[in-house]
């Protein structure tokens, strides 16, 4: 363990080294080795890389009645592995709703999954490859952040989400009253995204918890559903800050997709150079330290629901069948496409971190995930 660790710090500081080296040869950073009090460093070092089964040791299943009402049935951790809900081979992670099993009006809802990470995190970049997601009517696939306890006081960041196979994905944030964004149309607010803002007020009272949505273009790349399954899917970073939180994304044909994405072995990530994200949630208009507290990651597949399964939305969608349930209990076929597959998922923290936060690690949860293999833990 002890030689390993070694030549991964090893490894983080002469990708350090060579990063500075970059930066300051291409003159456009400034000096990241002397950052001006109180400005976070810009490099992020990996702590977590989630691959394969090393799925299993990162998140805990959740077999939870589904608070957004979905025609859905969470299990558990062996249900999911008996059933084949979820499965995994070294280089992959297979997650998906149950697409054999024909349901009657009174039975429990279609089987899928909803898992949630045992860690937790604040500062960070969180990079998403995704070769697959769940696609069709009724289906309503999320990966997002939350505060577990006390929803929305810690804050709340959807990074992909979508329903019934819509042309494109939206990002948002939800949190309690007093937190909203500048419109985007205001060049003033210097808010500067490839998406449009759909509303500001980031308050889950106001407008039905819609939060300050950000809906990703619906030209250009597919960021959602089939189209973004048929061009092998892509990558999704987010970052998040104690000033802001952007969203990126590349398909996976992307030839401007940088290097260190692409890469699952990238030892440091530098999010400076990624250009313009497709989501910028500034914290002019809210105090992200008041409204974000540490984070959990979680993945969930609903089907129906508040969202999918309101009658309006299901109207628009040119599905089938008189109602979403009606729809998701009769054709269990139309769910065979209604998986993920990630090549994998990758943590990166600021080990340099100027102290902005006062840094709560968790550490009898890491020691609790250190013995399970899979789960490349660096320190
Ligand atoms: C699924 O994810 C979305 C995140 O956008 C969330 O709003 C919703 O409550 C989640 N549903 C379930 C059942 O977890
Ligand atoms: C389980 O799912 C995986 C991924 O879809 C598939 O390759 C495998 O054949 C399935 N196993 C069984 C026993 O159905
Ligand atoms: C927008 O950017 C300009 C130039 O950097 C800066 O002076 C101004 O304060 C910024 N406005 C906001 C609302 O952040």
């Amino acid at each position: 363990m002890y030689t390993s660790r070694m030549t991964t710090w090893i490894t983080v500081l002469v990708a350090y080294a060579l990063s500075l080296a970059t930066s300051a040869f291409a003159g456009t950073q400034g000096s990241t080795l002397f950052p001006k009090p109180g400005s976070p460093s810009k490099l992020y070092t990996l702590k977590q890389d989630i691959s394969g089964p090393g799925f299993y040791a990162f998140f805990k299943f959740e077999a939870i009645e589904d608070p957004t009402h979905g025609r859905v049935q969470y299990v558990d951790e062996p249900t999911a592995i008996r059933e084949n809900l979820t499965f995994a081979t070294p280089d992959t992670f297979i997650l998906r709703a149950d697409h054999k099993t024909v349901l009657t009006p009174t039975s429990p809802g279609r089987k899928s999954v909803r898992i949630i990470s045992r860690d937790e995190f604040k500062t960070h970049i969180a990079i998403f490859d995704v070769r697959h997601m769940p696609e069709g009517c009724a289906t309503w696939p999320a990966i997002w952040e939350l505060y577990p306890t006390n929803w929305p006081s810690g804050g709340e960041i959807d990074i992909i989400e979508g329903v019934n196979n819509q042309a494109a994905n939206q990002a948002t944030i939800h949190t309690t009253s007093g937190c909203s964004m500048p419109p985007s149309s205001n060049p003033a607010s210097n808010r500067t995204q490839l998406g449009s803002d759909t509303q500001n007020k980031c308050d889950w009272e106001v407008n039905y918890n819609a939060g300050c949505g950000v809906s990703f273009p619906k030209s250009g790349p597919p960021t959602f559903g089939p189209a973004f399954n048929k061009a092998g899917g892509g990558w999704f970073v987010l970052e998040r800050t104690p000033t802001v939180m952007k969203i990126w994304f590349w398909s996976r044909n992307d030839p401007t997709v940088p290097a260190e994405v692409k890469s699952k072995y990238s030892a440091v990530v530098n999010p400076s150079t990624y250009g313009i994200p497709y989501a910028y949630f500034p914290n002019t208009q809210c105090e992200f330290n008041k409204y974000f507290k540490e984070n959990n990651l979680v993945i969930n597949l609903t089907l129906c629901g508040d969202w999918a399964g309101g009658d309006d939305v299901w109207k628009q969608t040119g599905c089938p069948a008189p109602s979403c349930n009606a729809f998701v209990e009769t054709n269990p076929a139309a769910f065979a496409d209604a998986f993920f597959d990630f090549a994998n998922i990758r943590i990166y923290e600021q080990p340099f971190d100027l102290g902005i936060y006062p840094k709560r690690h968790v550490e009898g949860r890491r020691k609790a995930l250190s013995h399970n293999l899979g789960v490349k833990e660096i320190h």
